[in-house]
């Protein structure tokens, strides 16, 4: 069963959360106040998720706690989150990309971003097969593990501060990555996406979906969203879709929290 899972913690937690997981008091302390407590004091409350969209505006200060916490969490796991995730079998979100990009009759080896790459699964995949791809993390220390691994180019970056090439790339494989964005900065992160991809290029996106909400599961912030308000945002950005599926495959739809979307970019 793990091996169909992108990352175990957070199915359970998905589950839970489709379950019906809910918590009342954010939104409202933020409505009455209209002064949003910082982020330490949201992440004190237990199952911070609100509702999407928000009434709250993040600041810059805490966008950078938000994702520091979150990296935080995966650079304190790294070796762990190795073990418990080398071997899931992703083929089919992989194989997605690849077969949109081919269909736009691009000749081989594509340029692949592998955003959110964690410690290399997915670049080793793309790598064997012929492919030439590059990841991008946050975590010092799966840059550091996805180099070794996989010899590929690897950028430490912030998803929330990217600097990419622009129309470079033919697919971006963001597999399990983008919920961690939170959706008020989601359209500039798809649009810095959108510029690093060729014409034409192709976006995978491997979403937890849920209800629209957002807020912390432990210390990662996550922004769980319906395919309705997924498609909405990447649409507006300038893809338009290709396919979308539930995973894992071959459940009933209440056993698939994954939600794998695939876009061109226009
Ligand atoms: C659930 S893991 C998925 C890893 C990998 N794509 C996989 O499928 O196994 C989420 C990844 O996103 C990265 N990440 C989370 N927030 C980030 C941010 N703000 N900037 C860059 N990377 C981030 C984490 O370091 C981690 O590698």
């Amino acid at each position: 069963m793990l091996a169909q899972v992108e990352t175990p913690g957070l199915v359970r937690h998905e589950v839970g959360f489709d379950a019906g997981a809910t918590t009342t008091c954010t939104a409202a302390r933020f409505g009455a106040a209209r002064v949003p407590p910082t982020v330490s004091e949201r992440r004190r409350t237990t199952g911070a998720l609100r509702p999407m969209p928000n009434n709250v505006n993040l600041e810059p200060d805490d966008l950078l706690e938000l994702s520091a916490t979150t990296i935080g969490h995966y650079d304190n796991s790294a070796q762990s989150f190795w073990q418990g995730t080398k071997d899931h079998d992703v083929t089919q979100n992989r194989s997605a990309l690849l077969r949109h990009i081919e269909h736009s009759e691009t000749d081989p080896p594509f340029q692949i971003l592998d955003l959110g790459c964690g410690p290399g699964r997915d670049l080793i995949a793309f790598r064997d097969a012929g492919h030439e791809p590059t990841g991008v993390d946050g975590a010092a220390n799966f840059c550091a593990m996805a180099r070794e691994v996989s010899g590929c180019p690897i950028l430490h970056q912030n998803m929330l501060a990217l600097d990419l090439p622009a129309e470079y790339f033919d697919g971006v494989f963001a597999n399990a990555v983008l919920f961690h964005v939170p959706t008020q900065e989601l359209p500039r992160v798809l649009g810095n996406l959108h510029a690093s991809l060729k014409p034409g290029g192709v976006l995978f996106a491997s979403n937890p979906r849920g209800d629209d909400r957002e807020g912390w599961n432990g210390d990662r912030y996550g922004a769980y969203h319906s395919y309705e308000r997924w498609t909405h945002l990447v649409t507006a950005a300038g893809f338009e879709e290709l396919e979308h599926y539930y995973r894992p495959p071959g459940k009933p739809r209440e056993e698939q929290p994954w939600l794998a979307t695939v876009y061109r970019r226009i």
